[in-house]
């Protein structure tokens, strides 16, 4: 399903919050939306992203995505001190487990410890659950505004290295096409972005991306995620996952229709 809202105004002026915004995708796409005109406030756990933040001209809040009350305060508190927020950008994201010297490394889902599985589930699940739960008002006060969650290519294809991450990614798809015409009414677009490989810590400590390089990955920059999520905000358009892939401009997804059912 496509929904259109009324065509977003530009970000001039406009309030971004962006979560796991003190490194990779999020990182990049602060620096784009500060470009682009808005204010915008780098949501992390790592406390030190604060830092990286400032250095971009981003405000800073420490917030652990997994955890609602943490929610609450933080967009109380960005919206308290910024009049507003028209933009949520819920990218903060980990792996199953983290990637190995050698870069992601094959998930064993069948032997997953409880507390890896939890972690992994309260941060790609939880984190976009409890971010609209608390976002949702706060951009409806303004009239209208955009939500962007990060999903990932895994998220559309078989992931076999991690089928858990590409379980919650999946999960994000799915929130965001059954949400799109909820908030319509409110004039609130929400979209997916699905990348591809990108460099950033994800995929493990420096000098990985240049091995996966050498072992045939095709990886991108961050920048290219953030050109995917200016577009998903700008198109009007919601319910959609952008595609985002080397060598290839953002693109949403064609999904497939079920026989008998009209959408
Ligand atoms: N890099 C890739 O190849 C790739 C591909 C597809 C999708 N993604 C997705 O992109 C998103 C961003 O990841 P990235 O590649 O920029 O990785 P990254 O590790 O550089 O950034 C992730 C950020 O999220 C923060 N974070 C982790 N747990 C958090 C929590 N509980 N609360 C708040 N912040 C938290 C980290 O501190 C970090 O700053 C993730 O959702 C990831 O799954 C990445």
């Amino acid at each position: 399903m496509s929904e259109t809202a009324r065509p977003f105004a530009g970000f001039e002026g406009r309030l971004a919050l962006i979560t796991g915004g003190g490194s990779g995708i999020g990182l990049a796409t602060a620096k784009r939306l500060i470009d682009e005109g808005a204010t915008v406030v780098v949501a992390d756990l790592d406390a030190s992203a604060g830092e990286r933040a400032a250095a971009i001209g981003a405000s800073f809040v420490q917030l652990d995505v997994g955890d609602p009350d943490a929610w609450a305060a933080a967009v109380q508190d960005v919206t308290e001190e910024h009049g507003g927020l028209d933009v949520a950008y819920l990218n903060a994201g980990i792996m199953t487990q983290p990637a190995s010297e050698r870069g992601i490394t094959k998930i064993d889902l069948v032997n997953l410890p409880l507390e890896d599985y939890r972690r992994v589930m309260s941060v790609n699940v939880d984190g976009v659950v409890f971010g609209i739960q608390a976002v949702l008002p706060a951009i409806a006060e303004r009239g209208g505004g955009a939500i962007v969650a990060t999903s990932s290519l895994a998220g559309l294809l078989a992931y076999p290295t991690d089928s858990v991450y590409a379980g919650t990614k999946a999960f994000v798809i799915g929130v965001v096409r059954s949400m799109a015409r909820i908030l319509a009414k409110q004039n609130i677009t929400i979209n997916a972005v699905c990348p591809g490989g990108v460099i950033t810590n994800i995929i493990g400590p420096p000098g990985t991306a240049e091995r996966m390089a050498e072992r045939g990955a095709d990886l991108m920059d961050p920048a290219a995620i953030a050109e995917g999520v200016v577009q998903a905000i700008t198109s009007g358009e919601s319910g959609q996952a952008w595609m985002c892939q080397s060598g290839r401009d953002p693109e949403r997804y064609a999904f497939g229709k079920v026989p008998g059912i009209e959408d």
